[in-house]
């Protein structure tokens, strides 16, 4: 069977998969896309490419691998490759610009955002914006530069002040405020063009989330905190326990507009973020390409993300390469058919 190359650049999410793609026993191999070669007169492996580039890379010390990914994406994809999550989808991931312009060109009811590129503009920029509003980082992530603010002034003296959190590409996106009517927001899990589940997480505990075991911190111990650091923010708090729960039965139609956004858009593994508000509206922020899965989440609904991403990588990696007894004999050995062709 054909070989699976896991792009990514964090180690700490890579187990779940490690051990799922070992279960469905094909053979793979993880490409850490953090400092490198790549030499562009050389063929690329047969076999099927993951993408999870994260679009926090950055705050791992890892700057060049956005880049890095761009690069070995376009080769690979030069030469034909089947690659999941490929070249356009590390440009919603690494953009919050690119995933509303996307969202709001399918239809997708989608936050009023304003994308300031510097700082010189965002206190005027901001004087538009009904209040309250949020602020976050256009490549984001868990939650970074994420703050809610309640008047213009508070505003000003975040902009001028030490607190300011610099957007790494220089760009920061000045939202409108969604309040979500229940406490919760949901987020939707697609693999391989098929809803997987819905989850829901409180947003009790501010901004900060990441639902990936790694990044939930203990609230008793404070375990994990090093591995998603919540910063100095007003998110700076711990979440309550049981932040993530599964959505039971959620069989909203949003639920194909994604697979469809999905199919147009060649996104192989997502989860998308909504919220929905007392009057009725369903409102998408956040499409996530490099999705990670909360076990507590995945006990209560009896499904496995990273299983499912590796039961649709094995199925691209036989489709490739076909077990070799059912692979049909080249047309000049073939025997005669009945038709004697
Ligand atoms: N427009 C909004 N209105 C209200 N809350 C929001 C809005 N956008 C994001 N949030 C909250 O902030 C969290 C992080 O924002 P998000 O856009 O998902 O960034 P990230 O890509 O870093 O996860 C969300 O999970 C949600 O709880
Ligand atoms: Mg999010």
């Amino acid at each position: 069977m054909s070989r699976i190359f896991v792009i990514h650049e964090n180690a700490e999410w890579l187990p779940p998969f490690a051990e799922a793609l070992d279960a469905e026993g094909v053979p793979w191999e993880e490409w850490c896309l953090v400092e490198g070669a790549l030499d562009l007169d050389a063929t690329p492996p047969e076999g099927v490419f993951y993408s999870r580039m994260s679009a926090s890379s950055h705050t791992r010390g890892h700057t060049a691998s956005k880049d890095y990914t761009r690069s070995v994406l376009s080769w690979l994809e030069s030469h034909g490759r089947t690659v999941v999550n490929g070249r356009r989808v590390v440009e919603l991931e690494m953009s919050k610009v690119d995933q509303h312009a996307a969202l709001r060109a399918f239809g997708f009811d989608v936050p009023r955002t304003v994308a300031v590129v510097g700082r010189g503009l965002l206190k005027e920029k901001a004087r538009a914006m009904a209040l309250p509003f949020i602020t976050k980082h256009n490549q984001g992530g868990k939650g970074l530069g994420v703050r809610r603010f309640e008047n213009h002034g508070d505003f000003d003296d975040y902009v001028d002040g030490p607190d300011f959190e610099k957007p790494v590409d220089g760009i920061t996106l000045l939202q409108e405020y969604v309040q979500p009517a229940a406490g919760y927001i949901t987020r939707v899990e697609i693999v391989g063009g098929e809803f997987l589940y819905a989850l829901t997480a409180s947003v009790s505990a501010g901004f900060e989330l990441c639902p990936a075991d790694e990044c939930v911190v203990d609230p008793d111990t404070g375990a994990g905190f090093d591995l998603c650091p919540v910063g100095d923010g007003p998110a700076g708090k711990l979440p309550e326990k049981g932040l993530f729960h599964w959505r039971r039965d959620f069989d909203y139609p949003i639920i194909d507009h994604y697979l469809d956004f999905c199919r147009l858009w060649g996104i192989g593994v997502a989860g998308f973020e909504f919220i929905e508000t007392a009057d009725g509206r369903l409102v998408t922020y956040d499409i996530n390409t490099n999705t990670n899965y909360n076990s507590v989440v995945e006990g209560e609904a009896g499904r496995s993300g990273p299983a499912a991403v590796a039961r649709h990588l094995a199925a691209l990696a036989r489709e490739l390469d076909p077990d070799p007894g059912l692979r049909r004999a080249p047309a000049h050995l073939a025997p005669a058919g009945p038709t004697g062709t």
